[in-house]
């Protein structure tokens, strides 16, 4: 949703603070799940939504490499919560 907030509000130079907490898993900066590329001016810089955010200029986050990133445990997920969720244990009446 952030970033077609972004797309959408980009072409009217509005300021877009985005808050990127829903990316980070451990808030200390030792695990990188975080790990966020701005473009600022032409140069690409690595930030930790963790400990320099979670506020940034949504002109100048990678969200396409933001989403890849999120969802590299996509299926290992699924199959934990399938596995771990009663609710899927349940017969459908
Ligand atoms: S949440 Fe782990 S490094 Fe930011």
């Amino acid at each position: 949703m952030m970033k077609f907030v972004v797309l959408a509000t980009k072409p009217t130079g509005i300021p877009c603070t985005v808050s990127m907490n829903p990316v980070m898993i451990d808030g200390t900066g030792m695990c990188g799940g975080c790990r966020l590329t701005l473009n600022r001016n032409g140069e690409k810089i690595t930030k930790f939504a963790c400990v320099d955010g979670p506020d940034f200029n949504g002109y100048e986050i990678d969200f396409d490499e933001a989403q890849s990133r999120s969802a590299t445990y996509k299926d290992f997920e699924v199959h934990q919560y399938e596995e771990s969720c009663n609710l899927f244990k349940q017969e459908v009446k």
